[in-house]
This record gives structure tokens, C-alpha cells and sequence, in this order.
């Protein structure tokens, strides 16, 4: 691997998310980390790093940790698909973080906040704040490729190991976490990685479904459109930073 000086991490779960990306990349060279393998190449001009995590909290921090580790990127970019839990959030809506949360952190009887993250130099936090300099040039790469086609709104992620299919599970996250504008299975435990390890990070999450009811069949109909979009933004903040 030559690629020095990487600007970008991006991570993202399923390969319909990081594939349109991939393509993208100039110079590309690859390197295999257990399961997973992380391409290096220029993106709009910038030396970025790629990786498909996998769904989920635990294939998401290990990616990530292991990106921070060896490729040693200045910012951490988590990009794909996400339910909408917000008013008005639509499918093909793209939302940007301004914080990540772990709504399935509980401690039951313990009786510790729900989404409390305890750190081990013992500090702790539930509202995991992204770069504001990332976001704010994410929100502006968001808005140069919509040209007014699709709503781009900032606010807070929410993420879990599940994927949010019914009423009641949606309900469930908004009833402890009301300003959630979308739940996913990833941003918020990279997000968890990067606070340990002090690097600047943000998550673009365009929407598939309304983590309703209807989610079993809007995913597999829009995943592939929305997953797209927020690549192309992903490509169009390379290009900013
Ligand atoms: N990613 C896309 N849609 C989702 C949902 N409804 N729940 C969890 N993760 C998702």
C-alpha cells in the first residue's frame, strides 16, 4: 500500500453502499484486514480509503478501528441507507449527523441512562457529537447534488442491531430519543470508535424506508437508489475537502 497522507476514511455496511464509490477511485490499490479489505485511490482528487463493514455495531467498530489503526485517515465518513423516524422525512431524503446515539444501550435495574456510553478512562456520553466542519461541507456536497430534488435536513442519528420494521419498534426509539431523525445499524458505534480514538467523523445516511410497517418491502425497492445518492455526496465532499 503506498497511498500516504489518506484524508477520508468512508465505511460503509453492504456493498450496494460503498460499490458506486469504489468504482469511483483512481490509483486503486487494496489491502485485506481479516474479512475485511479496505481500498486506497484518489477520490475527486483526494486520497481517500473504502471499506464494506458488514451490518451491524460489532463489524462497524472493528472496520473502523482497524482503518483508524493502519490507514491513519483525518476524517471518518460513514455513508449509506437509513429508516425515517423524523416528521416529514421521506425515502430518498438524505440526512446528515450533528450527533450519533446508541439507542440500544439500556441498563435495566442499573438504573444508567439509556444510550449512555462509558468510556474507559470513565467519562462518559449519550449524544456523540460529529465534526461540525464535516457536516457543515457534507450538508453544502448534499445540497450541490440535490439542486433542490431531494430534502437534506441535519440532526441526530440513531443506531442499533436492528433493523426498525414496525410501529412499535419505531415508537420505541422515539419515545427515549425524540429528536432521532433516522435509525440505522452502524453510524453510532463508529462514531463510539472514533471518540476513542479522537478522529473527526460524520454519518450521511440517505433514506430506504420509514422503519414502519412497510420496511421489509421499501428496503429492497429503494436501497439501491438511496445507497447511490448518498455515494454521490460522499464523492461530492471528496472533491470539498
Ligand atoms: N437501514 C435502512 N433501513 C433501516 C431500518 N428500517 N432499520 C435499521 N437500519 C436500516
Amino acid at each position: 500500500m503506498t497511498m500516504k497522507n489518506i484524508k477520508l476514511g468512508i465505511i460503509g455496511a453492504m456493498e450496494s453502499e460503498v460499490e458506486l464509490l469504489v468504482s469511483m477511485l483512481e490509483n486503486k490499490e487494496s489491502r485485506k484486514i481479516g474479512k475485511h479489505t479496505y481500498y486506497a485511490g484518489l477520490l475527486s482528487g483526494t486520497p481517500v480509503v473504502i471499506a464494506r463493514a458488514g451490518v451491524g455495531k460489532v463489524n462497524a467498530a472493528v472496520c473502523t478501528a482497524a482503518m483508524i489503526l493502519e490507514f491513519t485517515p483525518e476524517f471518518i465518513l460513514n455513508t449509506g441507507v437509513a429508516g425515517a423516524l423524523g416528521k416529514g422525512i421521506t425515502v430518498g431524503d438524505v440526512i446528515i449527523a450533528d450527533c450519533c446515539i446508541e439507542y440500544d444501550l439500556e441498563y435495566g435495574s442499573l438504573g444508567d441512562a439509556r444510550g449512555s456510553v462509558f468510556y474507559p478512562d470513565s467519562t462518559s456520553e449519550i449524544i456523540m457529537p460529529a465534526d461540525a466542519e464535516l457536516s457543515s461541507k457534507l450538508e453544502g456536497a448534499a445540497k450541490a447534488v440535490s439542486g433542490g430534488e431531494f430534502a437534506v435536513k441535519r440532526g441526530a442519528v440513531a443506531t442499533g442491531d436492528k433493523f426498525v420494521s414496525s410501529n412499535a419498534a419505531r415508537e420505541d426509539i422515539l419515545s427515549a430519543f425524540p429528536d432521532a431523525l433516522c435509525c440505522e445499524m452502524e453510524g453510532a458505534a463508529i462514531a463510539q470508535v472514533c471518540r476513542l480514538y479522537s478522529v473527526k467523523f460524520s454519518v450521511l445516511r440517505s433514506m430506504s424506508d420509514s422503519a414502519d410497517g412497510e420496511a421489509e418491502m421499501d428496503f429492497p425497492t429503494f436501497a439501491k437508489l438511496s445507497a447511490d445518492r448518498a455515494a454521490r455526496i460522499a464523492a461530492e465532499l471528496s472533491r470539498a475537502l
